[in-house]
């Protein structure tokens, strides 16, 4: 049996302003939501933490981390977030107003659209791949695993896990006060979907 967390960061300055990208750091919000992260996982066991080398995704492991007995951190670039090129640290309004034709060419078509000087859902693919394929021969035989993700990273990871056509993936619920529970037999995976605020 083995047990992915699958967290997505807290709250950022960015995600307040709806600005997507950059590399913000979590808001009060954002920090209350990785303390409580970090008291409900006490009682659980999580001998290995991926995060992004983004802040916001370290910020949200520390509690988590401070409060397992062993517990090893590692930052993989492979799941740090789409990077949305020219169009990074923008609001979607101004997107829709400073590039039209890339913002209609992205709603018409989410997961082929590629950003300008950046990547799109269909590129990254490879790189999550290649990060799952990282953590997972990183923690060897251990039974729990945690990535600390971002929104469209996210999906990446739960669309294997999910059976999700390619179209949809873009569309899945990334929240950031729930988190996903995935179990690997060898025979089935179960899911959990775990509200740990409020
Ligand atoms: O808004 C937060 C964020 O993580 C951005 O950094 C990123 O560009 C976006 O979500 C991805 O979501 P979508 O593909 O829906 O724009």
């Amino acid at each position: 049996i083995r047990n992915l967390y699958l967290v997505r960061h807290g709250q950022t300055l960015y995600n307040m302003e709806g600005r997507i990208g950059g590399d913000s750091e979590l808001t009060q919000q954002g920090l209350e939501q990785a303390e409580a992260l970090g008291r409900h996982f006490r009682g659980f066991s999580i001998p290995y933490i991926f995060t992004s080398t983004r802040r916001r995704s370290h910020q949200t492991a520390t509690p988590i981390y401070q409060g397992q007995d062993h517990c090893t951190v590692k930052a993989l670039s492979e799941f740090d977030e789409i990077n949305a090129g020219i169009c990074e640290h923008m609001r979607y309004e101004e997107i829709k107003h400073k590039w039209p034709n890339e913002y209609r060419r992205r709603q018409k078509d989410k997961y082929h659209y590629i950003y300008p000087e950046g990547e799109g859902y269909i590129t990254m693919k490879e790189r999550v791949d290649k990060g799952l394929r990282k953590a997972l021969y990183l923690s060897g035989n251990a039974e729990a695993l945690m990535i600390v993700g971002h929104q469209a990273i996210n999906r990446m990871i739960l669309s294997y896990f999910l059976f999700r056509r390619t179209e949809d993936v873009p569309f899945i619920y990334i929240p950031q006060d729930q988190y996903f529970h995935i179990v690997s037999t060898q025979k089935k995976k179960l899911f959990e979907q775990v509200r740990f605020t409020g």
